[in-house]
């Protein structure tokens, strides 16, 4: 008789990867993973980026490397090269000496630290996250033990016009109580891939400022959405002009294909030096009883690009790649839809941006798409663009094409 495990019954899979566990189990030879939320090359393959070999060789060759402890706010040369990258060389508030940062478990660790600082610091601040986000979001903040009537939600996406809901996000933040969190995505909106444009981030700022809101920007695909690593900084740098408190969540896991490394960086910009020092003491508390400190591969490999004139140059090459790799599917998509006649407008689909398409499929289509054609996607429509590759483009576009003639909404 169990005294300690006997009564817990199974927490549910995670929704995301439980679609590669089924995608797996199929053995279908024409199946497609659409579900996933990493790069594949043109033959369907993981891609390990030719700069992370480069680098790995070097490192393999450097015996004066080892294995010792990183401090607990992770490596310097890290740290320093990721956050000027997001904030830009430039940038005052570095100048003035108010950013501080902290290497965490990638995008979704920083994340976590974050609202592990909040919890602790602004227990009653209420969090608001776009709708639709990022699974993760939410269950990040509920996990921080945040009350779910907490977690509040800001209209994002309109599914009319199949672009951002912008006026609905206004509204909702000037109705939000002072020294709320507003989680922004800076770029690549997943699942949407809807972006604002620079008129509509500058109309989102003015309102956060004026309510005294604070933003948690979340980076996880800089360089990866336009293949210009300043572009995708855009929003951010301008909120941090603005002179605005903020939280930055960096992660290294697309944009290097660095996904089991677990490179990420937790950006706090203060108002001065002494806060933004005292918030990265209690953010160094809040690590060392989590994971102590950092593991040390793929920040070493992010460090060594992004301090090497050539290196980072060829760093750029393989971000375009990806980045230009993920447009032609797009277009080709398009295109694939456009030549079979498929019902609906589909030009959403080159006009969003980064890894993701929101195709407008309904869940009873999404399921079809699996149990007819064994096309495994999110059950909001989320595809990731990087599944597509010539050989599998016409099997996909027809389904799609199947589905919206023949499933009923
Ligand atoms: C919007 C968003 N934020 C954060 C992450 C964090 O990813 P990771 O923890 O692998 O860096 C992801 C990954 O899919 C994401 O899509």
């Amino acid at each position: 008789m169990s005294l300690y495990f006997g009564d817990i019954s199974p927490a549910p899979p995670d929704p995301v990867f439980n679609i590669t566990t089924r995608y797996n189990n199929d053995k279908n030879s024409y199946k497609v993973n659409l579900g996933v939320g990493a790069y594949r090359d043109e033959n369907g393959q993981p891609w390990v980026l030719p700069v992370v070999r480069e680098i790995e060789e070097m490192m393999s060759q450097d015996h004066s490397l080892n294995h010792e402890y990183l401090p607990i706010e992770g490596l310097q040369s890290f740290r320093e090269s990721a956050t000027r990258l997001m904030l830009g060389n430039e940038c005052r508030a570095i100048v003035e000496d108010r950013v501080r940062s902290i290497q965490c478990l990638s995008g979704t660790g920083s994340i976590r630290l974050g609202a592990a600082f909040l919890k602790r610091f602004h227990p009653d601040s209420a969090i608001y996250v776009a709708k639709p986000t990022w699974g993760n979001h939410r269950n990040i903040f509920k996990n921080e033990f945040f009350p779910e009537s907490m977690i509040k939600e800001y209209p994002y996406f309109d599914s009319a016009t199949r672009g951002l809901n912008l006026e609905g996000m206004i509204n909702a933040l000037k109705e939000a109580p002072e020294r709320s969190i507003i989680v922004l995505h800076a770029c690549a909106h997943n699942p949407t891939g809807v972006d604002p444009n620079r008129e509509q981030w500058e109309a989102i700022a003015d309102v956060i400022k004026e309510r005294n809101l604070m933003p948690l920007f979340d980076s996880a695909y800089q360089g990866f959405a336009s293949g210009d690593l300043n572009e995708d900084a855009w929003s951010v740098r301008y909120f941090v002009s603005l002179g605005m408190e903020m939280l930055i969540a960096q992660s290294f896991a697309k944009n290097f294909g660095l996904y089991n490394e677990r490179a990420g960086n937790l950006i706090v910009v203060a108002k001065n030096s002494s806060d933004a020092a005292a918030v990265l003491s209690h953010l160094k508390a809040l690590a060392r009883p989590m994971w102590s400190n950092p593991p040390n591969h793929g920040a070493r490999i992010v460090a060594t690009a992004l301090n090497n004139e050539d290196l980072r140059a060829h760093w750029f090459r393989n971000l375009q790649k990806m980045a230009n790799r993920i447009r032609a599917m797009r277009e080709l998509l398009l295109e694939k839809l456009r030549a079979l006649g498929t019902p609906g407008t589909w030009t959403h689909i080159v006009n969003q941006i980064g890894m993701f398409s929101f195709t407008g499929l309904t869940v009873r289509q999404c399921e079809v798409m699996t149990s007819n054609h064994s096309i495994y996607l999110l059950p909001n429509g989320r595809i990731n663009i990087c599944g597509l590759n010539h050989d599998n483009i016409d099997h996909v576009a027809k389904a799609i094409d199947d589905v919206v003639r023949n499933i009923e909404d």
